[in-house]
């Protein structure tokens, strides 16, 4: 799925001073291409992908995703936009500590009105496509970071959206892990052909899956080069 930004602004009212996230960001990026996106710790990574993921609204400017106006959405399709075109992967993988990988893996299909064997079904075919299939009744902290990881992956893939995007995903990682784990996204990308949008330090580890290097600063895009 497209997505454009035009003239994209994002500030943040601190006290009586506002805090400039992003400044005036121009972004094309076509349906199916895996985009890189670097910066140093502040300059607006996070918030462009909230942004893209209606978590948030820009302060001024247009986001178009597909068909989806995000400035335009109503509270219902805003929410039916992030249940069905994007899947969001933190750097802390936010599972349900009291749920099993199933049950976390469930969770998005239980609040799309699934049936109990049709959402088991979903999960187990993620899970065994994360190569999760032996751990699928661990709870989160019987399981490795990597393995937490691919079961937030796993739940951000349930509803099968167009987009995935990937917040540091690695941040928390050792770099075994880390390498395992952009692997895994880069299979996935290639698999389905998904929009990927992966915000990481590890530029080297994420290269051989990247065709495009988008490095922000100060709120702005730098550098933007296909590879
Ligand atoms: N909710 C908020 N309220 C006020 N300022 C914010 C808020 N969220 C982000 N900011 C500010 O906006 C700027 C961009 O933040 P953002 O989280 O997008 O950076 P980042 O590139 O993701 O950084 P990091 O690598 O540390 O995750 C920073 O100066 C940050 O302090
Ligand atoms: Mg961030």
């Amino acid at each position: 799925m497209d997505i454009r930004l035009r003239g994209v602004s994002k500030y943040y009212p601190m006290g009586r001073a506002v805090v400039p996230a992003l400044r005036h960001v121009d972004l094309e990026v076509p349906s199916g291409q895996f985009v890189l996106i670097r910066g140093r710790s502040g300059s607006g990574k996070s918030t462009l992908l909230h942004l893209i993921a209606a978590m948030d609204r820009p302060t001024a400017g247009e986001i178009v995703v597909g068909p989806w106006k995000l400035d335009r959405l109503s509270v219902q399709e805003q929410a039916r936009y992030r249940r069905h075109t994007v899947g969001i992967v933190f750097q802390h993988f936010h599972l349900i500590p009291s749920m099993s990988a199933l049950g976390n893996v469930e969770l998005p299909l239980l609040l799309d009105g699934w049936s109990p064997r049709e959402r088991r079904r979903r999960a187990e075919m993620l899970l065994e496509w994360m190569g999760l299939w032996d751990r699928r009744t661990h709870r989160p902290v019987e399981l490795s970071g990597g393995e937490q990881q691919r079961v937030a992956i796993a739940r951000a893939l349930a509803l099968d959206p167009p987009l995935l995007l990937a917040d540091e995903p690695t941040g928390n990682l050792d770099s075994q892990t880390a390498s395992e784990i952009l692997a895994l996204i880069g299979r996935i990308h290639r698999e389905s052909g998904k929009t990927v949008l992966l915000v990481t330090h590890d530029v080297q580890q994420a290269a051989p899956f990247t065709r495009r290097l988008i490095r922000l600063q100060d709120g702005e895009i730098v550098e933007d080069v296909l590879v």
